[in-house]
């Protein structure tokens, strides 16, 4: 029997037709599922209210039902209905937070109100909320009427989808509905951000940098000691498991804060792979792709430019994806300094990589 195919609806961000997002909407409503472009990736949306909608995301994505989704806002105002607090009487640094990087690429983990049920919350007392800046999310969720439990919509431990294809490749015959509105512009998720703790954590590094974060604060966010554990260990919060982000092929990152030294190692080991027969892929930002070309990848992909990482976000899983699909057994990368949004790119990598960087030695 043939699959039932998602519908795509394309939405232009900059003049949304409410006629055509409506269907949508009302699906979602019905329960369905409705992947939605994002600022970071795209996310499966389902009514976050309705435990069975709820419930489709994670057979969906064939996720865990011990890894809690974020639940998507579109005004101040609907802080009352997730966490039982209208916006005014959130905690003085949750409310800082909301102001300034609402709506945008910030995650804050707030008690759960009685409307979102535990299957969202992975049972938990606390509930994460984000308010996206996509003006095509925003619209959708006050047109549905209510917020959207909606994780990033690939399959689980998959690469992140950046564009409307990305998600119709992992679950276009598992979903109802596909809003295409353009690539994702940050390129990685939310960062996450423990406020219900004494002194705020940092779960998740994101699209917001975290030194963005303190700032506002006044003060330095805890960190756990790492982002991420083996499936084998206790995780200090749910969904930081190793296994995330990954490529089917195999994944080389190196690293040294000096990004001409960490390419320089990665372009000799892309040599060394391809005289072993090995099909090498590089993700490679713009000044090294003709060089891993030359050391004998058999394709790259662009990885942003060096010192920029917020472009190297924007590409790094359209990036991974492309080098998947042309087939290539080993991928190589390289990244340099960690600081600000480059944190997340670390991470991420990591992750891919099943929690390997490959330390890059100075040349003394
Ligand atoms: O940018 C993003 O955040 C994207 C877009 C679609 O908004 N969404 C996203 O969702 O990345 P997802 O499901 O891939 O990541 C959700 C993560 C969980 O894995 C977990 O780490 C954390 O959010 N999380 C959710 N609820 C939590 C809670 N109550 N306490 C601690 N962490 C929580
Ligand atoms: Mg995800």
């Amino acid at each position: 029997m043939p699959r039932l195919l998602a519908k795509i609806v394309v939405i232009d961000p900059q003049n949304i037709d409410s006629a055509a997002l409506e269907p949508v909407a009302k699906g979602i409503i019905a329960r369905q599922l409705a992947a939605f472009p994002t600022e970071t990736v795209y996310g499966l949306g389902a009514d976050a209210f309705n435990s069975l909608a709820v419930a489709a995301i994670f057979a969906a994505k064939q996720r865990p039902m011990t890894d809690p989704v974020i639940v998507h806002i579109a005004d101040m105002d609907d802080i009352a209905a997730v966490t039982d607090v209208s916006w005014q009487d959130l905690p003085p640094n949750a409310l800082q937070l909301a102001q300034k990087f609402w709506p945008g690429p910030l995650t804050m983990i707030l008690p759960r109100g009685a409307r979102v049920p535990l299957v969202a919350t992975a049972g938990k007392d606390t509930v994460a909320v984000r308010m996206p800046s996509h003006p095509v999310a925003r619209a959708l969720i006050r047109m549905a009427g209510v917020p959207l439990a909606a994780p990033s919509a690939n399959r689980f431990g998959h690469i992140s989808p950046t564009t409307a294809q990305h998600v119709a490749d992992d679950l276009g015959t598992r979903i109802a509905w596909i809003v295409d509105g353009g690539p994702s512009q940050v390129g990685v998720e939310s960062t996450i951000v423990d406020v219900t703790t004494s002194q705020p954590t940092l779960l998740r590094p994101g699209g917001v940098s975290a030194e963005e974060l303190e700032a506002v604060l006044g003060e330095k966010l805890a960190r756990p000691e790492r982002f991420a554990v083996q499936a084998n260990e206790a995780a200090p919060a749910p969904g930081m498991l190793l296994s995330h982000y990954a490529p089917e092929a195999k994944l080389l990152v190196f690293h040294h804060k000096h990004i001409d030294l960490a390419w320089r190692a990665a372009l000799q080991e892309i040599a060394a792979q391809t005289k072993i027969s090995r099909r090498v892929g590089a993700l490679a930002p713009q000044e090294y792709l003709q060089q891993a070309l030359a050391a004998g990848a058999a394709e790259a992909a662009v990885f942003g430019a060096v010192g920029d990482a917020a472009l190297a976000a924007q590409s790094l899983y359209a990036g991974l994806r492309a080098l998947d699909k042309a087939q290539v057994s080993l991928i190589v990368t390289a990244i340099g300094q960690t600081d600000g949004i480059a944190l997340a790119l670390q991470d991420r990598l990591w992750r891919a990589a099943g929690g390997i960087m490959l330390e890059v030695e100075n040349d003394d």
